[in-house]
């Protein structure tokens, strides 16, 4: 494996240069090779400790983090957020003093307002990751994503990805089209109006329906989840209307399919909505690929972060 200096946390992709994104990405390949023998585990953080706390949902980023932490032999503690004390009015503070306490290596954790995984950083010594932190980003989630459209492209420079729907909720979007364009890939964006931020994205190439999508000739379409949940407002005029003009139907399949193009979606899919069941079928879907991806990534970068208290 190559070698860079360690980081002590990763909280969003905007803080990494080239050299550690790539490191990351490379160093993932011998990772994803050990899935394919009888022994999966090595022993790379044998007597290390992570604890993954999730204040909000997960299927995907939990359990893959902790498949992770285990294939590299770690000890793993869930930090169960609806029996905790916070729950009894605990401070973020306190609970933080309290995990310090427990002396954990690493901290995986989710939160539901932007900023959390920041502030627990700056007040322990365990390396922190980022697991998703409200609007703000999903580092690790932008790097599998990363991974997975480079086993296809091997080289990414100039390829296209076009990402449709919620973009404005999305923290997924936030650092995917952030770490994409670190890597020379033009992305574009589809979506309603309403769920496009303005600013922030400029660097982005606005489409304005799929006709348009089509005639771009993206190599990747990067479906979102719509975040029905993270919506305060009314952003479009109802489900059955945002799949009719954004969903990816057995008319768009069979546009996509001519097209040459893969489909990725981060999980979870609202079926239906964002795609239908057919075009989960799709023979060039990413989706599992990013999953299974997901573990791989995460080993990469658990054995590259370093706890400040860690003693060679
Ligand atoms: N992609 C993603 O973050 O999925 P989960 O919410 O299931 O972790």
């Amino acid at each position: 494996m190559s070698e860079l200096a360690a980081r002590k946390d990763l909280l969003d992709i905007e803080d990494l240069g080239l050299d550690e994104i790539e490191y990351v990405l490379d160093n993932a390949v011998p990772f994803k090779d050990l899935f394919q023998r009888s022994v999966k585990k090595v022993p790379t953080l044998r007597g290390k400790s992570v604890l993954s706390l999730f204040y909000e949902p997960s299927t995907r980023t939990s359990s893959s983090f902790e498949v992770a932490a285990m294939r590299l032999s770690a000890d793993v503690t869930h930090f169960s957020v609806s029996t905790s004390s916070m729950v009894k009015g605990e401070s973020l503070l306190d609970t933080i003093e309290t995990l310090q306490a427990m002396r954990s290596d690493y901290i995986v954790i989710r939160h539901q307002a932007a900023g959390v995984p920041g502030i627990v950083a700056r007040n322990t010594g365990a390396s922190v990751v980022n697991a998703g932190d409200g609007y703000h980003a999903h580092p690790t989630q932008a790097l599998l994503d990363a991974f997975t459209l480079r086993e296809v492209f091997p080289d990414l420079e100039g390829r296209r990805v076009v990402i449709v729907g919620d973009v404005l909720h999305s923290r997924v979007a936030r650092s995917v089209s952030t770490l994409f364009r670190k890597l020379g890939i033009e992305v574009a964006v589809l979506g309603p109006g309403s769920l496009i931020p303005r600013g922030r994205h400029g660097f982005m190439t606005r489409l304005s329906d799929w006709e348009e999508t089509f005639d771009w000739k993206p190599d990747a379409i990067y479906l979102l989840r719509v975040q029905l949940e993270r919506q305060e407002g009314q952003f479009f005029p109802g489900i059955a209307e945002y799949h009719r003009m954004y969903g990816v139907n057995s008319d768009r399949l069979q546009r996509i399919r001519r097209l040459g193009a893969w489909l990725m979606h981060p999980g979870p899919v609202n079926r239906g909505v964002e795609i239908t069941d057919e075009a989960m079928q799709y023979e060039k879907s990413l989706v599992n690929a990013q999953v299974e991806n997901g573990i791989a990534v995460r080993m990469a970068v658990l054995h590259w972060l370093k706890p400040e208290n860690a003693k060679e």
